[in-house]
């Protein structure tokens, strides 16, 4: 089977790119006529960016399920679409085949059924990476329910927060996951969030680690007893069916909450073609994907790369993917590696600060490894620095992988500018080339468009693309202001830009109040509110600095009530208050104890200059006659970290 949408030219790439940008409507509407519709659509795009309103393939019908299973059962049922590589290496893998899939997908929606839970209710899916996870998404998509997967490192207040928001009647866990030596005792961490909240009704557990769990009367069940109901259901003589949904083009498909630069975690809400066009196209393109070959990303489903490009874009594509429930570095440093060769891994994508990490152990888990079925390694999450590009380049890809560095967001839905790999250039470092559909801009701090190549500025995108965020759940107005009041008719990104002499995009990092923490999105905010939250804190200051491993680490300044406490005992209960507020990934690296922060006369922060001391740049820290108190510079300098 050949793609018939797959570049295969550089000279195809621009012809598909001039094509998608001078016609988006005729070069969507003929991708989206190779996939299964219940009906047609009537409109393929209007939309405008002031209200945001964004609406492809208007009136059409269909369901995302049947598109990335049913369609491929006739000619790959019996092929894999799953393999599970578990946390601990002397566990069994699992191989899941599309009729597999199918039928625990039709079990998932009819246990969903049977508890209750219709088209357009919010799911909450909080567990580990096992396949019941990727069931439990699609479950939901095949009866039209909203699924909210968590990261299974966010703390109970974490989840209570966006079960709140979500207005989530539903939950579906494990009793714990595995982690490395690390067990994560998640349904424990469900009960606690779900102490104070009046709305969920059942919350199904799946059996993993056998810890001890409590279930409560009428409100607990288990995976387990649920899907045997269900299989009686939906097997009648050896056929196994569960009608899929017919849904609206633009119906949500799911919520992902992510950091932005002020408040709470928001909700960004993707729509179910717009979003299952785009991973699907992004997935064909650059990775270049064959039929058979085995994909491993890395992430975690529980945040948008493992969406996109461990369950839609590989699934959409009836193609394998690689799910792995452990860390890099357990067993030992060699553990990606040895995936790779156990399960003749082609294509590996994964973050620039595992790869740091892994190289920091030096090449010895490397030595007995052969690693020659890889053709193709990516990056995302944060800039990828050259010396770890130039070694995932020699050492993993042993000179003759292509590696797609891939710009994109929560927000976008899939990869936006990123080389296509084996067939645009590829630059180190650099994000490079847009892809069909994508039309960046770079825009200066007046708001004029910067033109022309050797120019840096605030990326924004200046066209709808199929994938886009259409709202932020249960609050319109944020996504307005958040994404597309910055530049009036443009999608604004958060990130800065650099455009080279021959037009390649490098992604420079955010411009705004979020910081990049290990690839993982934090705000300075969310930070702040949690330090803040601890009874002897008068106020604090959170800002980012450059970290060797994590690309950027967490510097926080806080004014405690006494002055005489002490430190090491006071730094530990912040670690330990913001770890129960958000989770342990937004513990602050350095925590600093000033007697006063930098403030303007209006009362304002000022974190430029917090974060030339954090960043050791004593020396230009510029002008600092505005502040209210100019001294407290020099304080803080004194005993900066
Ligand atoms: C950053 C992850 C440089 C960027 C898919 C963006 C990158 C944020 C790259 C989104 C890259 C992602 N090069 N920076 N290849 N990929 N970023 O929502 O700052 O978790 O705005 O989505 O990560 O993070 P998010």
């Amino acid at each position: 089977m050949m793609y018939p949408y797959q570049i295969k030219s550089i000279e195809q790439y621009q012809e598909a790119y001039q094509k998608s940008i001078e016609n988006p409507e005729a070069f969507w509407e003929a991708i989206a006529s190779h996939f299964t519709w219940h009906k047609k659509w009537d409109s393929v795009l209007s939309y405008n960016f002031t209200e945001p309103k964004i609406n492809w393939f208007q009136g059409g019908k269909l369901n995302i399920t049947e598109n990335c299973i049913d369609r491929h059962l006739a000619t790959r049922g019996e092929e894999t679409a799953i393999i599970w590589e578990p946390n601990n290496p002397d566990e069994h893998t699992r191989v899941i085949t599309y009729n597999r899939l199918h039928k625990r997908v039709c079990m998932v929606a009819q246990m969903l059924r049977n508890l209750g839970v219709k088209k357009g209710d919010r799911v909450c899916i909080y567990m580990g990476m096992v396949p019941e996870l990727t069931y439990a998404i699609l479950g939901c998509a095949r009866i039209g329910a909203i699924h909210s997967v968590i990261f299974g490192g966010f703390s109970a207040q974490s989840i209570a927060d966006r079960l709140e928001d979500a207005q989530a009647e539903f939950i579906i866990t494990c009793d714990g996951a595995e982690r490395g030596n690390k067990n994560i005792p998640l349904k424990s961490v469900i009960d606690e969030a779900l102490i104070a909240n009046k709305l969920v009704k059942k919350v199904v557990v799946y059996t993993r680690t056998r810890t001890p769990v409590s279930m409560l009367k009428g409100r607990d069940v288990w995976w387990e007893d649920e899907m045997e109901q269900a299989e009686h259901q939906v097997e009648k003589n050896g056929v196994v069916s569960f009608p899929a949904e017919p849904m609206d083009a633009e119906d949500p498909l799911f919520i992902l909450y992510t950091s932005g630069s002020t408040g709470k975690p928001k909700g960004v809400v993707h729509s179910i073609a717009g979003y299952m066009l785009w991973a699907n196209y992004t997935f064909l393109n650059v990775f270049q994907y064959q039929v058979g070959q085995i994909h491993f990303c890395t992430a975690d489903i529980g945040w948008i790369t493992g969406h996109s490009y461990i369950v839609y874009g590989p699934l959409s594509a009836g193609g394998t993917s690689l799910m792995f429930e452990g860390i890099p570095t357990w067993p030992d440093a060699g553990r990606f590696w040895e995936i790779v060769d156990k399960h003749q891994v082609n294509i590996l994508y994964t973050a620039p600060t595992a790869i740091r990490s892994l190289m920091a152990y030096g090449l010895s888990y490397l030595v007995d490894k052969d690693l020659s079925s890889l053709k193709v390694l990516g990056s995302v999450g944060e800039p990828i620095n050259e010396e770890a590009w130039h070694w995932f380049s020699q050492h993993i890809g042993k000179g003759k992988c292509p590696i797609v560095d891939t710009w994109w967001q929560t927000e976008t839905g899939g990869i936006m500018i990123s080389n296509l790999a084996g067939i645009t250039p590829q630059k180190p470092a650099h994000a490079t080339l847009p892809l069909p559909g994508v039309l960046p801009v770079l825009l200066d701090e007046n708001g004029f468009e910067i033109v022309g190549n050797k120019v840096s500025g605030n990326l924004c995108i200046k066209l709808a693309w199929p994938g886009m965020i259409r709202t932020t759940y249960g609050d319109h107005e944020r996504c307005k202001s958040n994404y597309f009041s910055t530049y009036p008719n443009l999608y604004f990104t958060g990130d800065g830009c650099l455009r080279d002499e021959n037009g390649n995009y490098r992604i420079t990092g955010r411009v705004d109040d979020v910081l990049n923490v290990s690839g993982h999105r934090i705000g300075t905010a969310e930070v702040e509110n949690a330090i803040n939250s601890h009874s002897g804190v008068i106020e604090s200051a959170v800002v980012g600095y450059p970290h060797d491993m994590k690309g950027q680490g967490i510097y926080a300044y806080v004014i405690f009530e006494e002055s005489n406490h002490d430190h090491q005992l006071t730094k530990q209960d912040i670690l330990q208050t913001v770890t129960r507020i958000i989770g342990a990934i937004a513990k602050p690296d350095k925590i600093q104890f000033v007697n006063g922060l930098p403030k303007t006369r209006s009362g304002k922060i000022m974190r430029r200059i917090l974060r030339k001391i954090a960043e050791g740049e004593y020396n230009s820290i510029g002008d600092t006659s505005t502040l209210l108190d100019p001294t407290v510079v020099d304080d803080i300098k004194k005993t900066a970290l």
